[in-house]
């Protein structure tokens, strides 16, 4: 009997340790990922591009100069950064503001799928 409930215990302290284990690493892992975007609008912004000229499309959506980063990624998402890009030549183009394109920093459309029109819009804090 004795050696029966040995093996029992042993098995339920392997079982918790390794619950436990499983627990912690998965914690570490979700601290290591990058913050998801929040969505400042769900309409791409028309703008015209110059050129030659370096943007910075903010890739977090806590920028209060969409769709253009202002350093707010820096205490509100730290993790994501900016998308640079410079274009070839001038040109109107329709930059993402719904920060879940497949082709950043250009709308493709994806602001029309469900995820995205039921999610909440962002609302910038005065903090
Ligand atoms: S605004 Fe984001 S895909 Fe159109």
């Amino acid at each position: 009997m004795n050696v029966l409930l040995t093996k029992l215990e042993h098995r339920w302290m392997s079982f918790t340790l390794r619950q436990a284990r499983m627990t912690a690493a998965a914690k570490a892992q979700a601290s290591t990922l990058p913050p998801e975007p929040v969505i400042p609008s769900k309409k791409p912004f028309k703008v015209e591009l110059v050129g030659g000229k370096r943007y910075s499309w903010c890739t977090c959506g806590h920028s209060k100069k969409q769709p253009f980063c202002d350093g707010a990624h820096k205490t509100k998402a730290q993790g994501l950064s900016p998308l640079r890009f410079v274009p070839e030549k001038d040109a109107t183009a329709w930059l993402c503001g719904c920060k879940h394109t497949n082709s950043p920093p250009y709308c493709d459309g994806t602001h029309k799928q469900d995820f995205i029109v039921s999610a909440p819009l962002h609302q910038h804090s005065d903090s």
